[in-house]
């Protein structure tokens, strides 16, 4: 039977760090609030936009499976803060990369967005429409930012990171996935003033008014991330001892303690790196997964548990079997340009351009 390999894997940060000291420089907060309450210590803030980050995460991706861009048949690009609603952030990327042969499509479920898109082109390499695929999870959610409100600016940030998959016959990559929508819970995280409802020009697009009840969609995510990581586990007639590493959506430090510990996954089998990029949407699972390559906590065919919530709310829990290969191929040079500012900075200034 036909599967899709994870072949390669890239990541790219932007490099300025934005601290909770920073935040607490114009917001009613501290350190001990943020760290005790999220885990979260710093966030990075972009001076780019998110097709820059995006080259630089794909180009490493396609260096690590020693694949040329000439050679890509999909992208799927899971974001919610694209740089242009149409066309769409994919096609960028396919102009950028020089990917001309890829068929090129956004995937938006908030963040959970790389986990859907991850499963779109997972199912289309299987029936046999593509043979590989660049997928990408990518966010520049600051800029989408409502800084003065401390309930969200505190927990957000940008990133970006990309997969390639690639036809084989072995039994690797997506083994098995649940995918679900909570909407009753719609209503607890809306971003307003990014959608065509806001087009009557009383306020200018991406000004945006989060509408976010933490505590609602704290308990929604715990039990919607449990009950797709459960299903998912036993519709491979797995149990929790089976899962060599679990690398699930960092919103929350205790979200994530909560869910490992309904699991019955000890939290040394569990990747975290919430505390250095807070919430990055659909950008933190695949940025945590290199990064877990990259310590050395993915070993050859381990078995990984993607679990996953967003706006929606959508829940989802993917199941992977890694393949022999945790080195990747080669490497790009692609760096982004150097910034000159700070994140303080960074952040004024689009504090600044929301007040005029
Ligand atoms: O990917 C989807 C993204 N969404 C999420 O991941 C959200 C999930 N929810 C959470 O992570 C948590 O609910 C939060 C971190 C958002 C909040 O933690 P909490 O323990 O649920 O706090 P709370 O909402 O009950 O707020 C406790 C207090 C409140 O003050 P009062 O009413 O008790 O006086 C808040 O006003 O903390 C206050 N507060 C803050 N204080 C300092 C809220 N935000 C802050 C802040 N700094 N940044």
């Amino acid at each position: 039977m036909r599967h899709a390999a994870i072949t390669g894997w890239g990541k790219c940060l932007p490099p300025a760090v934005l601290t909770n000291a920073d935040l607490a420089t114009f917001l009613d907060t501290n350190d001990d609030w943020i760290v005790s309450r999220t885990g979260i210590r710093e966030r990075r803030v972009s001076h780019v936009r998110l097709e820059a980050l995006a080259l630089v995460a794909a180009s490493r991706a396609l260096a690590a499976a020693g694949l040329e861009p000439g050679a890509v048949e999909l992208i799927v690009f899971g974001t919610c803060s694209f740089d242009d609603q149409v066309p769409n952030q994919a096609s960028g990327l396919q102009h950028r990369l020089g990917a001309t042969r890829a068929a090129s499509m956004d995937v938006n479920t908030a963040c959970t967005s790389f986990l859907y898109a991850l499963s779109t082109a997972n199912a289309m390499i299987r029936s046999g429409v593509v043979r590989n695929a660049l997928v990408v999870g990518g966010e520049l959610i600051t800029q989408l930012m409502d800084w003065d409100n401390r309930n969200v600016s505190v927990l957000f940030g940008d990133g970006c990171a990309a997969l390639v998959l690639e036809a084989t016959d072995r039994e690797e990559g997506l083994l098995g996935e649940r995918l679900g929508c909570d909407a009753e819970g719609r209503s607890s995280l809306v971003i307003q003033g990014m959608g065509s409802r806001y087009a009557d020009f009383e306020r200018r697009y991406g000004a945006t008014d989060w509408v976010f009840e933490g505590q609602e969609i704290f308990k929604r995510a715990v039990m919607g991330m449990s009950q797709a990581s459960a299903e998912v586990l036993s519709s491979q007639g797995l149990s929790a001892d089976d899962i060599d590493l679990v690398v699930p959506h960092q919103a929350n430090l205790r979200i994530i303690e909560a869910v490992a510990k309904r699991a019955g996954v000890p939290m040394e089998r569990v990747f975290v790196n919430v505390q250095r990029y807070g919430n990055m949407s659909s950008a933190t699972v695949p940025v945590a997964l290199v990064e877990a390559l990259e310590e050395g906590r993915v070993k050859p065919h381990a078995r990984i548990l993607l679990p996953a919530f967003g706006a929606g709310l959508t829940w989802c829990a993917h199941l992977i079997r890694w393949g022999e290969r945790v080195t990747p191929l080669g490497h790009s040079d692609a760096e982004l340009p150097p910034c000159d500012r700070t994140a303080l900075e960074l952040v004024t200034a689009l504090r600044q351009r929301r007040i005029r």
